[in-house]
């Protein structure tokens, strides 16, 4: 049975049961002295991952890159960048990783390359070259401007570049150093295909998908109509063709034996639109980001997660679920205080679906103040990329200076220090994934929002007999909370209460996960 099919009329299967960590490699760990994290650091992690009690680890770009946007600009599918080491070091951390059980991830970026690809230096060198249409090249408007009204990521600016040379424009959805391939093109979709056989090869487990809904295009690349709204202003540029390319890097993915998975950063706002590109014949797991939008209110997060978790469960699919990412500020620093991330790290490892932890937040860290001369990020989002603290000494287990300012309190909450509080965050984090592992119900289970008055969130998770209940208090006072007797405390976001009876009472900011009482 394929993970997604669903079993009679069960809940649905999850496309992937474990808890995914995202390592943002450049700033997880320095061992070279360069400042920059590198693979090394992430193989003296995996004791740490392993410990923590994650099942895969996905790492954002590791290929070699000019870095114009930190590796998401790739110049070579197929190798590492020297700043992280070498393929060996890949190879060897994917071995140590597989010899503790644990998946690894790469990211793939198939919606753009860097200029400094060779696809791109030879779609640029003439009209003619065979890789001219692995690219949009388009003649300029009557006007001589950009060919249509589209507007790129980062800057209110035409998403189009004029070649001199050619006289032609280029399109790209992001910097200019990143143009778009056109997934129209055989040859093109059969060179990005190798990309995948070419690390499944080598033992990769999975793959991050980065903005994959952009891969197909109206050949007609027809003006937007309408206002802009918001982040995924792409949602204007996603087509169904993209859905029979889907099938087509499905299809690769399974001429390999074990699951070999893919989640696709489908950035677009209808969850409904979302989990229609998930299924046994395309992706495994799609992000769909309401969690890490929405403001952090009780209703607002309840409604998210009802609307979510429906547009899944309709094609029988679970939803994956990520509090922070290297996009966006953390979840210590969005929510605004130590008691509500630990609420918040509650939530995301207990709901139905598959959880992305981004590094650094089981240690609770908030952005880094960024001052206007240390801004390296052409998206701004150089805080939530602040290095992760290992050790509390003032090199916090980095060789080299790192490349951006260490987040506030790096010795509070470095690793080391965590590590030896078995009341800190960290703890938290790792209890909660002994509980979810050991729980069926948590893994697998069914879900049903419970409605109680006040600012709380509350669902109950089944599988049979095993049975669990979250209850989330977003207020930053003590509310009685009514759930029926028989309930003891699993674990609470700050300890107190744990292992006797629940007394019908949170805390400010407190979450609970209760289990039945013995007998
Ligand atoms: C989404 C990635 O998460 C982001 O970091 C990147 O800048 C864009 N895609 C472009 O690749």
């Amino acid at each position: 049975m394929n993970s997604q099919t669903r079993a009679g009329s069960g809940p649905p299967v999850p496309g992937f049961p474990g808890v995914v960590y995202q390592i943002y490699p450049r700033s997880f760990r320095d061992t070279s002295g360069d400042g920059v994290g590198d693979l090394e650091g992430i193989r003296r992690g995996l004791d740490h991952l392993s410990w923590l009690g994650v099942d895969a680890v996905w790492l954002s770009p590791i290929f070699p890159s000019p870095m114009a946007d930190f590796g998401y600009d790739v110049a070579d599918y197929c190798d590492v960048d020297e700043v992280f080491g070498s393929l060996q070091d890949l190879d060897r951390l994917i071995a140590e990783a597989h010899e503790r059980g644990l998946e690894v991830w790469l990211d793939w970026v198939p919606n753009h390359t860097s200029d400094e690809h060779p696809w791109f230096v030879a779609s640029r060198s003439s009209p003619d070259d065979p890789k001219r249409d692995w690219y949009l090249w388009r003649d300029p408007a009557p006007d001589g401007g950009p060919p249509n009204n589209w507007i790129r990521h980062f800057a209110h600016e035409p998403a189009w570049t004029l070649d001199e040379d050619s006289g032609q424009y280029y399109l790209h959805q992001f910097l200019p150093q990143q143009p778009d391939v056109n997934w129209a093109e055989p040859g093109l979709r059969q060179a990005m295909h190798d990309v995948l056989r070419f690390w499944m090869d080598r033992g990769v487990d999975g793959f991050r998908a980065d903005v994959v809904h952009l891969i197909g295009k109206d050949p007609a690349l027809p003006d937007d109509e309408g206002d802009w709204v918001g982040i995924p202003r792409a949602a204007f540029h996603h087509e169904s063709v993209t859905h029979e390319h889907l099938r087509g890097i499905r299809a690769v993915l399974d001429e390999y034996p074990g699951p070999r998975r893919m989640v696709g950063e489908i950035n677009l706002l209808d969850p409904r639109e979302v989990a229609s590109y998930v299924a046994d014949d395309q992706l495994h797991l799609a992000f769909h980001f309401g969690l890490l939008y929405v403001p952090w209110e009780a209703e607002r997060v309840r409604a998210t997660i009802a609307e979510v978790d429906a547009a899944f469960a309709e094609v029988g699919a679970t939803p994956t679920w990520a509090l922070g990412n290297h996009d966006n500020p953390r979840v210590r620093t969005r929510t605004g205080d130590e008691a509500a991330a630990r609420a918040a790290a509650m939530l995301l490892l207990t709901l139905r679906g598959t959880p992305f932890l981004y590094a650094g937040d089981e240690l609770g860290l908030r952005d880094a103040e960024v001052g206007p001369g240390q801004v390296v990020d052409p998206g701004g989002r150089d805080g939530c990329r602040a290095p992760v603290p290992w050790t509390a000494d003032p090199g916090h287990g980095w060789a080299g200076r790192p490349w951006l300012p260490w987040p506030p309190e790096p010795e509070e909450s470095s690793l080391e220090r965590q590590r030896s509080a078995q009341d800190s965050i960290l703890h938290l984090h790792r209890r909660l994934l002994t509980a979810r592992r050991d729980s069926a119900a948590l893994v697998r289970g069914d879900q049903q929002l419970l409605d109680l008055p006040g600012e709380v969130v509350a669902y109950r998770r089944s599988d049979g007999a095993d049975e669990r209940l979250v209850v989330v208090n977003f207020a930053t006072d003590e509310v009685p909370v009514e759930v029926g007797p028989g309930w003891d405390v699993q674990i609470a976001s700050d300890g107190t209460g744990e292992g006797r009876g629940f007394t019908g009472r949170l805390g400010a900011r407190q979450a609970v996960l209760l289990e039945p009482s013995g007998p």
